[in-house]
């Protein structure tokens, strides 16, 4: 409510937020919550809260009259549709040059993400975040957010006979016959649910084009993991649909906090503005950042770093699609939830980890579709405009051809061994390389450099930024679980050191 006097306020409910929330209410901690998205917990007309890819409606993006899908063409076509312009799940946000996908809604990219949840081999974790000691990220971190996150890996033998999972099994046959090391992913929706989806004794999910637009059943996304344990604490209350747009230092001790509350059609309906003794930033990499930087530059918060907007990365995210011989169908049922990777990270000349995506068109395309994590060693830079008012990104389309050059060390032998070519429709008119977009928003606010070894914006005792701003560009697989353990790390000392 305005004007209220907070001792903690989480600005954004994914992973970061979710985290913090939770140890704090534990350690005895009031913590408020407010998130940006809507409260997903009421079913539209036709029965269910998310709608999914097959028959997309204004649930499905944030604020626009067409959808604006990762896969966009389908035989050089636009298949985009109209919708209705509507606070949906998922945001594609567009910079000059990159669109970035992020979720919206209590719970933030756990309500859309495909919820590969990957730890990173430890081998790689000096260049993923280099002050920070590998032995605790292993020995406690990770373990604790695998745990928090509720991840679970797919019956293997299972698997091999799961008509849903014959693209993944292609995918890896394809791969293993030009000698790549296929491995299996662990997630966050729950196997047994979707072993009863096959079976027909369970409303279908996964199995039923959901995903990006959100899971109506099976994900146990963050608002029944680490938010619902929150909750239970009776400590942590969550606000939706309210959108801050600035933080100052308070006349006493604290800060005030200004938001706009919105309405479905994100119109303001109300300016509240309260005062809270510590504010953690989580709005994720691309929110965090543009708040961050917007305040420097209006004056706010003018002492924060410069450095502050820099080292963005996309984790070297490029999407490919091959197509199969008539002999390799990719099966006309597919999960959306995949489960295995191609990993080639130890390929000096071009270090690529390759998601084997689902494409679920509900017809057999005889398509592998991939999402390449790439070394990437680009950077991008947040800026504030103050002619517009708003934030730039001047990440380069161009800056892909490493991820591109990566992925193709994968992808052009196995065409080679398997005589087959790159799908040339599904990006665009004779376009292979899905080059334009990113999944996976790292960094603008990177740990030891824009705040200490932490998370703390130093010269602004009391301000935290805990979400995958930290990060460095790349995690050298998906995000989610090192953004998770990160927090957990990060709030651990925090506090220890700051809630005496
Ligand atoms: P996150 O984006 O989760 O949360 C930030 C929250 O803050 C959002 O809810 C947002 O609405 C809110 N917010 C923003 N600005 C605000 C403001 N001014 N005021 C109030 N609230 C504000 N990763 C992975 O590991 N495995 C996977 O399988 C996938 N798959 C995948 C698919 C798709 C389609 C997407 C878009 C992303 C993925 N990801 C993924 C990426 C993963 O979802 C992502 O890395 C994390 O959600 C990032 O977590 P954060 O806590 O940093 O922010």
């Amino acid at each position: 409510t305005d004007g209220a006097q907070l001792p903690v306020l989480v600005i954004g409910s994914g992973y970061g937020g979710a985290v913090a929330a939770l140890r704090l209410a534990q350690a005895g901690q009031n913590v408020a919550i407010v998130e940006k998205g809507m409260s997903w917990t009421t079913a539209g007309s036709d029965g269910k809260i998310f709608c999914n890819m097959l028959s997309p409606d204004g649930r499905s993006y944030w604020l626009r009259t067409t959808t604006d899908q990762p896969v966009s063409y389908f035989m050089g076509a636009s298949y985009n549709k109209s919708i209705s312009s509507y606070t949906g799940v998922l945001d594609s946000e567009h910079f000059s040059q990159i669109r970035i996908y992020q979720g919206r809604g209590i719970g933030g990219g756990s309500l859309v993400n495909g919820g590969m949840a990957v730890t990173p081999k430890q081998q790689y974790f000096g260049s993923i975040l280099p002050s920070v000691d590998p032995a605790e990220m292993y020995n406690t971190y990770y373990p604790r957010a695998n745990a928090g996150l509720r991840v679970n890996n797919v019956d293997q033998t299972w698997f091999e006979s799961a008509s849903c999972y014959q693209f993944a099994r292609v995918g890896r046959k394809t791969a293993q016959a030009s000698g790549f090391t296929t491995t299996f992913v662990p997630n966050v929706y729950d196997f047994n649910y979707m072993k009863q989806e096959l079976a027909n004794t369970a409303p279908r999910s996964a199995l039923n084009a959901e995903v990006i637009y959100g899971n109506n059943y099976g994900k146990n996304s963050l608002d029944k993991t680490y938010l619902a344990d929150a909750m239970a604490t009776g400590k942590v209350t969550i606000t939706p649909q309210h959108v801050v747009t600035s933080v100052a230092p308070a006349a006493g001790t604290g800060y005030t906090v200004t938001m706009n509350q919105i309405d479905t059609s994100g119109n303001t309906v109300a300016t509240k503005t309260v005062t809270a003794q510590k504010v953690f930033f989580a709005a994720g990499s691309v929110g965090t950042s543009k708040l961050l930087v917007t305040q420097k530059a209006t004056g706010k918060l003018p002492n924060l770093p410069s450095t502050v907007g820099t080292g963005w990365g996309n984790n070297g995210n490029v999407m490919v699609a091959r197509q199969n011989q008539a002999w390799d169908a990719t099966g006309s049922l597919q999960s959306c939830i995949p489960v295995m990777g191609i990993d080639n990270w130890a390929d000096t000349g071009g270090p690529a980890f390759a998601e084997i995506s689902p494409f679920p068109a509900g017809i057999e395309t005889f398509a592998s579709l991939y999402l390449a994590i790439t070394q990437n060693p680009n950077r991008g830079t947040f800026s504030y405009n103050s002619g517009t008012g708003g934030v730039d990104l001047n990440w380069q389309q161009a800056w892909n051809g490493v991820g591109i050059a990566a992925a193709k060390r994968i992808f052009d032998p196995i065409n080679a061994k398997q005589a087959t070519v790159y799908r040339t429709d599904l990006f665009g008119s004779n376009k292979v390389w899905g080059d334009d977009f990113a999944y996976h928003p790292l960094g603008g606010c990177v740990l030891n450099q824009s705040t200490d070894n932490y998370g703390r914006l130093q010269s602004y005792p009391g301000l935290y930024v805990i979400d995958g701003s930290l990060i460095p560009g790349c995690t050298t697989v998906n995000p989610f679980v090192t953004i998770t353990a990160l927090a957990e790390r990060n709030i651990e000392n925090i506090i220890a050191n700051d809630f005496k």
